[in-house]
């Protein structure tokens, strides 16, 4: 048995912002309470979280843990590990690694090694067409039978629109969400960064915002024909923002996941430096500001890392030539907390929110600090000072655009069915 004492309980699901014990007892939540009422019983571990705030364990719909196949970025353990110092309790992990998982041995695969090596729950994607090479559907009953929890060709778009209408229907009678990095190819095809006066500066082949947009009206017109569910990953442009915001109030069923990396950093603070390449690319001021009202309006629904690892002999290559893909687990909260709670742009409660019940809202699930619940908790700090070092991660990647910077506030512990699985020290 395990108390959480005294901590500052955030609950989003409950509208609960107040002190208040917790008591964890066989991976479960057994009981929540005043602050300082559990934990004097002997036999009791006792975890005091004076001045941290404790709230549902965060969610990531977004992250390249790159097994099978690419084991040389990273591992589901090595991956499960950095989601953990990142206060991620659940990772969904996109299908696209080698070979692309698409059908229901892949998906099973990857549960096994979750099970057998991961530190924290690991909810897999399914691919959306055959080797989500665009042709073919994929095997989707057979994915939903073994355990994915959405469907999606990320790195890439789906094809065509009569392919991405096709997994649409069919993913509404599995109630699955189909998640669609959108990207028209034909405008972006080629290019490394957004086009602008910056991509012009730096000489390198830039892509229209409207190559994110173009897809994501393609999309919300077939959402709006089959009844799907929509998310659109990694959404960048303001354009993209409020072809979402019109679909909302149509009453579409359609969400949107912003990254950190999105909502710190501009189209600006590129240079030849290929950790500040990634797709969709980084994008003007303008977009940003756009991206900032989305989380505070409720029109974004959820915060996603992307986490993309590559190894250093892939990344540390000419822009041109490096992969696209940033890491993101270890520095998401924090990020959170310095771009949108200490200058208040967000009230905590709705950044916890983007992390847990938005994420868990679009996969249909929901999951609160109550009694007979899964002990999945986040423990973070508001105001410790530290400093992001890359080469003091687990991840077998060091492709990170925030190494060496400082921060106020950050994970301290993640507790994923009753166990502490990370602990700052
Ligand atoms: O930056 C990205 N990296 N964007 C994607 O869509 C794919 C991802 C990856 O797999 O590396
Ligand atoms: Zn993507």
């Amino acid at each position: 048995m395990l108390v959480i004492k005294n901590g500052r309980v955030i609950d989003p699901a409950t509208h609960t912002d107040a002190p208040g014990d917790i008591l964890i007892d066989g991976g479960k939540i057994a009981e929540v309470a005043e602050p300082g009422s559990l934990g004097r019983d002997p036999g009791r571990e006792v975890f005091d979280a004076t001045g941290l705030v404790v709230a549902p364990g965060f969610v990531d719909l977004h992250a390249h843990l790159r097994e099978p196949g690419q084991e040389s970025s990273e591992t589901i353990e090595t991956g499960t590990r950095a989601a953990a110092r990142g206060g991620f309790t659940v990772v969904c992990s996109m299908p696209n690694t080698n070979p692309v998982n698409d059908n229901a041995a892949v998906t099973r695969f990857v549960l096994d090694r979750a099970e057998a090596t991961g530190t924290v729950r690991v909810w897999p994607i399914g691919a959306a067409s055959v080797g989500s090479r665009g042709e073919a559907i994929a095997e989707i009953a057979g994915m939903k039978e073994a355990g994915i929890v959405a469907v999606s060709d990320d790195g890439k778009p789906i094809s065509t629109a009569k392919l991405a209408r096709q997994v649409m229907d069919y993913c509404r009678s599995f109630d699955l969400p189909v998640i669609e990095h959108a990207e028209d190819v034909s405008l972006a095809g080629g290019a490394v960064m957004r086009e602008g006066v910056a991509s012009l500066r730096l000489g390198l082949r830039g892509m229209p915002a409207a190559a994110e947009a173009v897809c994501v009206a393609r999309d919300v017109e077939l959402a709006e024909l089959t009844g799907a569910r929509l998310h659109i990953a990694h959404l960048s442009s303001k354009a993209s923002l409020e072809q979402v915001r019109r679909a909302k109030s149509r009453g579409l069923r359609v969400t949107c996941e912003v990254t950190p990396h999105h909502f710190t950093l501009i189209d600006e603070d590129v240079s030849y430096d290929s950790r500040f390449k990634m797709n969709p690319p980084l994008a003007a001021r303008e977009d940003r500001a756009a991206l900032l009202e989305g989380l505070a309006d409720g029109t974004v629904d959820a915060i996603a890392t992307d986490h993309a690892p590559h190894e250093p002999a892939l990344k540390d290559v000419e822009f041109d030539r490096a992969p696209f893909g940033i890491l993101g687990f270890e520095t998401a909260l924090a990020l959170a907390l310095e771009q949108l709670v200490h200058p208040g742009r967000l009230s905590l409660v709705r950044m916890v929110e983007l992390f847990t019940r938005g994420p868990l809202g679009i996969l249909g699930r929901e999951r609160k600090i109550a009694a007979g619940q899964p002990a999945d908790l986040t423990i973070f700090s508001l105001d410790r000072a530290w400093t992001y070092q890359v080469e003091r991660s687990p991840s077998k990647s060091r492709n990170s655009p925030f190494d060496g910077k400082k921060f106020k506030g950050g994970p301290v512990a993640t507790i994923v069915a009753g166990r502490v699985v990370y602990r700052a020290n």
